[in-house]
C-alpha cells in the first residue's frame, strides 16, 4: 500500500508541478509584500482577473510604506472592479498595521501573520509557505477539493468537523522544509486537475493514492444558501456637467454611488441592471429625479468621475447613462 502522508505522494505532486504548474507573477517572487497583495486579491477571485490588478497594484503602492501612506478613497480606486472591498479596506489595515507594529516587515512565522487584520488561517499559512518557505498547511477551496478526494471524505467541508480533517490532512502531507513548493504543487493540481465536476483522473500524478469511489460527488457541502432576490431604486441627477453622487455608509463603504431612493417611483426607470452580491442578486433601477442633496451628497464634475472609487454597477450604469444625457436634470438646491 501507498501512503498518502509519505515522500512517495509528495515526490511526483512536485514532479508533476514542475513540469505542469503556472508560471504566475506571484509565485516569480520572494516579495511578502507582493505575495500578500496577490493572497487578498485571489480571494473569491480567479487567476484571470487578479492578473491585472496585481501589476497595476504593485505599480501604484509597490511596498509597505506606500500602501501605509495611501488614503482609504485611493486604496478603494486600486481595488475597483475587484468586489469584497473588504478585502481592500484589510489590506490596506494590514500595512499599517505592519509599518506601526513590525517596523515596516512582515513578520515570518504563522500565527504572529494571522493577527493582521484580514488574514485568517489559510492566508497566514499561505505568505508563511510562499514568502519564507516555511512547511505550514494550507486549505483553500482547491486544496479541500483535491484533499476530500483523497482521503474520500464524506463529511461535509463547510461544517466544523470538516474543516478540522482538511486541515489535519494537509498537515499530516506536510514534508519537513520546502512548503512553497509543497503547497504551490497542491493548490495547483486541485486548479488543473482535480476539477470540480470533471476531474481528470487519467492526467493525475497521485492517483494511485486516491481514495475517492466516486470523485465528481466531493466534496459534499451542507445545502447551499439560496439567492435572495432584491430591488433597489437610484437617481441620477446632472447638471451643467456634474452629477450628483453620494459616498456610502454601508454596502461599498467610502466608495461613490448614485443617490439612493428609499421608495421606488412610479416612472419608468432610465436603466435597469442585475448584479450580484454575496448572496443576493439585486436590480439596480435608476430614476431621473427632481432630488435635494443631503449631506453624504456631493455635485461630482464629470471630469473627475476616473478618479473616484465607484463600484462597478454603478459606474456601469453612468456609463450608459450619461452619453444620453445632453442637458441638466430638474433638480433643486445644487
Ligand atoms: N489562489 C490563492 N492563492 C493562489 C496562488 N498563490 N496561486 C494560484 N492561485 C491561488
Amino acid at each position: 500500500m501507498f501512503s498518502l502522508f509519505s515522500s512517495r505522494f509528495r515526490r511526483p505532486l512536485v514532479a508533476w508541478f514542475r513540469r505542469h504548474g503556472r508560471s504566475l507573477p506571484w509565485r516569480e517572487t520572494a516579495d511578502p509584500y507582493a505575495i500578500l497583495v496577490s493572497e487578498f486579491m485571489l480571494q473569491q477571485t480567479q487567476v484571470a482577473t487578479v492578473l491585472p490588478y496585481y501589476e497595476r497594484w504593485l505599480a501604484r503602492f509597490p511596498d509597505f510604506a506606500a500602501l501605509a501612506r495611501a488614503d482609504e478613497s485611493a486604496v478603494l480606486h486600486a481595488w475597483q472592479g475587484l468586489g469584497y472591498y473588504a478585502r481592500a479596506r484589510n489590506l490596506h489595515a494590514t500595512a499599517r498595521a505592519v509599518r506601526e507594529n513590525f517596523h515596516g516587515v512582515l513578520p515570518r512565522d504563522a500565527a504572529t501573520i494571522s493577527t493582521l487584520p484580514g488574514v485568517g488561517r489559510y492566508t497566514a499559512g499561505a505568505i508563511a509557505s510562499f514568502a519564507f518557505d516555511q512547511a505550514e498547511p494550507i486549505v483553500d477551496a482547491n486544496i479541500a477539493r483535491l484533499l476530500s478526494r483523497l482521503t474520500n471524505l464524506h463529511t461535509a467541508i463547510d461544517t466544523a468537523a470538516g474543516r478540522d480533517r482538511l486541515w489535519q490532512t494537509a498537515t499530516a502531507l506536510l514534508p519537513r522544509s520546502g512548503g512553497r513548493l509543497h503547497n504551490s504543487a497542491l493548490m495547483e493540481l486541485g486548479a488543473l486537475v482535480c476539477l470540480p465536476r470533471r476531474p481528470l483522473c487519467a492526467q493525475c500524478p497521485v492517483r494511485q493514492f486516491c481514495a475517492a469511489t466516486n470523485p465528481a460527488e466531493l466534496p459534499r457541502k451542507k445545502t447551499r444558501r439560496h439567492i435572495v432576490r432584491l430591488d433597489e431604486s437610484h437617481a441620477f441627477v446632472l447638471c451643467r456637467k456634474r452629477v450628483l453622487l453620494e459616498q456610502s455608509a454601508a454596502r461599498w463603504r467610502g466608495m461613490w454611488i448614485l443617490p439612493r431612493l428609499e421608495t421606488a417611483p412610479r416612472a419608468q426607470p432610465l436603466l435597469r441592471l442585475d448584479f450580484p452580491f454575496t448572496h443576493h442578486r439585486i436590480t439596480l433601477s435608476v430614476f431621473a429625479q427632481p432630488y435635494s442633496p443631503n449631506e453624504r451628497q456631493s455635485w461630482i464634475s464629470l471630469g473627475v468621475l476616473d478618479r473616484l472609487p465607484l463600484p462597478s454597477p454603478h459606474r456601469r450604469a453612468l456609463a450608459q447613462l450619461l452619453p444620453r444625457q445632453k442637458l441638466c436634470s430638474t433638480f433643486s438646491g445644487a
